[in-house]
C-alpha cells in the first residue's frame, strides 16, 4: 500500500467531500438524538501542506492550490461554504500558521470532532500503521472517539448499527485496490442491512466515465434506500488530467440537502476549473419518495 493522503491534502477532491461532509453532518444533526459518525479510512486527521511537495524522493506540484487554495480568499461564498473555510481557517491558525497562504490542513475526523455534541460518538479507521499512530497522536484524546487500525470495510461490520441507531458513514478509500468497488458495494449492502436509515457517503474517482458508471450499476443491485450523486468535474471528458473529478454517492441523504448543494456544486464547477467542460450536478439514482 503506498498511498498516502499528504500529498493530496486539500486538493479540489478534499475540497467537495469536506465540504459535502459538513453540510450532511449538520443536516443530521438538526435532531437532538445523537448519532455516530463512522470513518472507514480516516488518514492521519491533519495535514502540513508544506511537507505535500515533497515525495519520498521526488519534488512534487502541491495540489492544495488547486483546491482550498482557490477558495481561501475568494469572496461572497455562500453560507454552507463559509462554514467549511471557516473552520479549515480555524484549524490553520491554531496550528500555528501566521501567513496569509494556508499551511495546515484538518482530515475529516479533525473536522467533524470539533462539531461532535456530548451525544455523539465517533469512529475513525486506519489501516497503515503510521498514519493510524498519527492519528492516535492527532485525536487520541477527542472524548467519545474511537480509534481502530483496522480495515474499515470489516470495522463497519463490527460497530453497525450503533446503539444510537443513527451514524453518518464516509467511505474514503484510495482506490489503490483493484478490488475497491467491489468491497465498497459488499460493505454496503452489509451496512444497509445492519442500519437501513442509515447515511452513507462514498467518495469515488471520476478518471472513466464507463467505470464509474458500472460502479452506479452494481450499486443498484442492491435494494438502495434514496441515494444521489454530487459530482464535480475540474474539467471534460477528453481532458488529459489523471483525475479529472470526483463525487459522492449519498445514501440516505438528509431532507433538502439537494437543494442547498445543486447550485453549490455549480459554483464550485467555476471555482476550481482546470479546463474546459468543468461541472457540477445532483442527480438522483434512487429518487426520494
Ligand atoms: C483518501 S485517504 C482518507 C482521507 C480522509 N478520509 C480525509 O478526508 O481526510 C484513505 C486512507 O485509507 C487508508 N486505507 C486504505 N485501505 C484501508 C482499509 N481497507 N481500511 C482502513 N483504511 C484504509 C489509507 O492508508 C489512507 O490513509
Amino acid at each position: 500500500m503506498n498511498y498516502r493522503h499528504q500529498f493530496h491534502a486539500g486538493n479540489f477532491a478534499d475540497v467537495v467531500k469536506h465540504y459535502l461532509l459538513l453540510r450532511v453532518l449538520h443536516a443530521l444533526q438538526r435532531k437532538d438524538k445523537g448519532l455516530l459518525y463512522l470513518d472507514t479510512h480516516a488518514g492521519r486527521g491533519t495535514y502540513d501542506l508544506a511537507r505535500a511537495a515533497h515525495g519520498d524522493t521526488l519534488e512534487r506540484q502541491p495540489e492544495w492550490p488547486a483546491g482550498i487554495g482557490r477558495l481561501w480568499s475568494a469572496p461572497n461564498l455562500p453560507a454552507g461554504l463559509q462554514d467549511y473555510i471557516g473552520l479549515v481557517r480555524t484549524y490553520d491558525r491554531q496550528q500555528g500558521n501566521l501567513e496569509a497562504a494556508p499551511r495546515f490542513y484538518p482530515g475529516s475526523p479533525r473536522l467533524v470532532s470539533g462539531l461532535l455534541r456530548p451525544q455523539d460518538r465517533m469512529a475513525l479507521c486506519e489501516r497503515q500503521p503510521d498514519e493510524c499512530q498519527a492519528l492516535r497522536a492527532a485525536l487520541g484524546r477527542t472524548p467519545r472517539c474511537l480509534i481502530r487500525e483496522e480495515d474499515g470495510y470489516q470495522a463497519l461490520r463490527a460497530l453497525l448499527p450503533p446503539p444510537e441507531r443513527r451514524a453518518l458513514v464516509l467511505i474514503d478509500p484510495p482506490y489503490e485496490s483493484q478490488r475497491e468497488f467491489d468491497d465498497i458495494v459488499n460493505a454496503v449492502e452489509a451496512g444497509l442491512r445492519r442500519l437501513p436509515g442509515g447515511t452513507f457517503l462514498i467518495w469515488y474517482p471520476l478518471t472513466l466515465r464507463a467505470r464509474v458508471d458500472e460502479f452506479f450499476d452494481r450499486l443498484q443491485t442492491l435494494e438502495l434506500p434514496p441515494t444521489a450523486v454530487a459530482e464535480l468535474a475540474v474539467a471534460g471528458e477528453d481532458s488529459a488530467l489523471k483525475l479529472r473529478g470526483c463525487g459522492l454517492v449519498v445514501l440516505n441523504p438528509p431532507w433538502q440537502l439537494a437543494d442547498e448543494i445543486t447550485p453549490v456544486l455549480g459554483l464550485l464547477a467555476g471555482l476550481l476549473a482546470q479546463g474546459t467542460g468543468a461541472d457540477g450536478s445532483w442527480r438522483w439514482l434512487v429518487p426520494e419518495r
